[in-house]
């Protein structure tokens, strides 16, 4: 069974930066080692967006290093604090539609990958990080969609298009994020699968079954209460596995940096588990 990696909203900074005292560029190289070195044979990894923290130029070199040594090959994807120009400067081979975005679709095996674009600035409207696929945007997933032969897809988007009951994140989702379900449900066979939130979650919306990761570097916090989205917190890492099975999608979520130990729960005085 092929296998994809997800890694959402590294947020690199510039080299000695950090957020919440947390380094990005330290935080991702240990989550790429301990993801690589258990998927080698990975087909794809995808980033997520908020590939950077302030869309810099010197961000954008400072990840190029920090994935210089990664062969599987990389789906790099814009969130709400890249900017297309610097990342584009750092990473021209990256395909690029014709209306401008960040966009592309890839088919490995049975699936189809689909990555989409969906900063909305800057200028932010209202001062607020949302974000949208306009219609060039929608009309490059319908034709993604329509063109796959039967294939399962999993369509990556930075911005959640549906609630999560974080409030104050819910308050900077997709801003056409019905419509956009609206599409995907009428396709169907799918998994969208999200960032932005900086935490796992998972949950189905208007018959679209979704996943939420968690950030490489610093977490989100499940505050369903109180407007704010500037909460966060230094629980670990992690990445997402996608096991690309012949009926659909399996997938994990892993934390790395935990201090966790594998043990055998089961003790030399038993037969192993078959
Ligand atoms: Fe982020």
């Amino acid at each position: 069974m092929q296998k994809i990696l997800f890694i959402s909203d590294p947020h690199i900074c510039a080299q000695g930066e950090t957020i919440i005292g947390l380094d990005p560029s330290e935080r991702l190289e240990a989550v790429l080692e301990a993801a690589i070195s258990a998927h080698p044979d990975a087909a794809a990894l995808i980033l997520l967006g908020d590939l950077t923290h302030h869309g810099h130029a010197a961000e954008y070199a400072e990840l190029a290093r920090n994935l210089s040594q990664v062969t599987i090959p990389i789906i790099p994807m814009i969130g709400n604090h890249d900017r297309r120009d610097a990342f584009l400067a750092q990473f021209p081979d990256a395909p690029k539609t014709t209306s401008g975005h960040i966009q592309q679709w890839r088919d490995i095996g049975t699936h189809r990958l689909i990555t989409l674009d969906s900063l909305d600035g800057p200028p932010y409207p209202g001062g607020h990080h949302a974000g949208l696929l306009c219609p060039d945007r929608l009309s490059f997933l319908e034709t993604a969609l329509t063109t796959r032969s039967g294939r399962h897809a999993i369509v990556c988007i930075h911005h959640p298009p549906f609630k999560t009951g974080v409030i104050g994140m819910d308050r900077i989702m997709l801003a056409n994020g019905a419509a956009v379900l609206d599409l995907l449900a009428r396709h169907g066979n799918l998994h969208l699968v999200c960032g932005h939130m900086h935490q796992t979650i998972s949950g189905n919306t208007n018959g679209v079954p979704w996943t939420v990761f968690k950030s490489p570097c610093h977490q989100g916090v499940v505050e369903l209460v109180k407007h704010t989205s500037g909460l966060s917190t230094d629980e670990p890492g992690a990445y997402g596995l996608g096991l690309l099975a012949p009926d659909g999608l399996i997938i994990h979520s892993i934390d790395v940096g935990t201090g966790a130990r594998v043990i055998d729960g089961y003790g030399a005085q038993r037969e192993p588990r078959s």
